[in-house]
């Protein structure tokens, strides 16, 4: 095993979000592996149609391109002073945030962009494009970090699953969970990763084995409906996932297909990971009840890659987020630390400000 400090910079050459200082440039995530092609925004709406369909997903991903929609939508505000510039941009915001309503990141990204405009004076735009980028840096630094403290958990020679895409392509660079499974490989900690396709939409099956390749790390898929099977196997010891946003009280949200994995690897004496930053944690909402769960349309569920796999006219529920109760989770690992067993005493201990 090697405990040394990674070479970060050996790993997760793949950057989701280009600013050009002109334009925002997006991985065209719902193209990736086939295609790689990146599609400029110069303008908030195109930001927020980006998130709302996919082009680029992911939780902090999707904060981060909408702090940058803010910067684009500036260019056509006139203010003397960053409250002036405020009231002018909330309608932007506005639509920036109903792009997508599960993530937290997106609502907390928003809300750094707005309070940075509260104290700003004439150079207001100045004041939000280097905000923009520091959501962002921060994102890449508390992803790093996170890779260290969740690899220390993972006993060497481990095998792991993950559910969706939790890597560079859904962050600054890095990756939550995918972070962790690179920092374990590293370290030799991890031997074998399993990738579940996660459908509908195939993050597992197009994104994070795509990107897992990237690194020289060799991923086996497998199907959603496998993952119980592979536990009960005993071929796992954790199962590693990302989220969209952590409650008050542990409740996680995240990728549709989490919360049976949670249940199975109770059930199988496998252990959970939750690896997310802190801007995924929202202290607001007390419980998983009172997330709001993104259902998209049930088109999605009927073909894949534009070819039709369901039997014609038929109807189909297409939730794409589900919330693993805070009880099936072992480990919640933000950049600020490791909360083991979470409850919500421990949550308010290590969150509240
Ligand atoms: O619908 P998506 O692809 O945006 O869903 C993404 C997830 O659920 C991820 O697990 C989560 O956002 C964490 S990404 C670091």
């Amino acid at each position: 095993m090697n405990d040394a400090r990674l070479d970060f910079d050996r790993y997760d050459r793949i950057r989701p979000i280009r600013w050009t200082g002109d334009s925002l440039e997006l991985l065209d995530q719902r193209k990736l592996p086939f295609v790689v092609e990146y599609v400029a925004c110069t303008g908030s709406a195109a930001v927020a149609e980006a998130i709302h369909a996919l082009t680029v997903r992911g939780a902090p991903a999707i904060g981060i391109a909408a702090a940058w929609g803010v910067v684009l939508a500036a260019r056509d505000v006139q203010a003397d002073s960053g409250a002036e510039a405020a009231l002018k941009l909330e309608p932007a915001m506005q639509q920036l945030n109903a792009a997508r309503p599960t993530a937290v990141n997106l609502a907390w990204a928003l809300a750094r962009m707005r309070n940075v405009l509260g104290g700003a004076g004439p150079d207001w735009r100045d004041v939000l494009t280097r905000e923009a980028q520091s959501i962002a840096d921060e994102d890449l630094a508390a992803n790093r970090r996170m890779g260290e403290l969740g690899a220390a958990l993972i006993a060497p020679g481990s095998d792991v699953m993950t559910h969706c895409n939790t890597g560079s392509l859904a962050t600054a660079g890095f990756g939550t969970a995918l972070g962790v499974i690179r920092a374990g490989v590293a370290q030799g900690r991890i031997a074998k990763v399993y990738a579940g396709e996660t459908r509908p939409w195939l993050q597992g099956a197009r994104l994070t084995a795509w990107e897992l390749q990237q690194d020289g790390i060799a991923p086996t898929l497998v199907a959603d409906a496998a993952a119980a099977h592979l536990m009960k196997t005993g071929a796992v010891d954790w199962v590693i996932v990302g989220a969209d946003r952590i409650c008050a009280n542990g409740d996680t949200a995240n990728k549709i297909g989490t919360y049976s994995l949670a249940i199975a690897a109770r059930h199988h004496g496998v252990k959970f990971m939750v690896v997310a930053p802190s801007s995924t944690v929202d202290m607001a909402t007390p419980s998983g009840d009172a997330i709001h769960i993104e259902e998209r349309d049930p088109g999605e569920m009927f073909a894949i890659g534009g070819v039709r796999t369901a039997a014609p006219d038929i109807a189909a529920w297409n939730p794409v987020f589900d919330v693993t109760p805070a009880e099936l989770i072992d480990a919640i690992v933000t950049e600020k630390g490791v909360i083991e067993r979470p409850d919500q005493a421990k949550m308010q201990a290590a969150f509240s400000a």
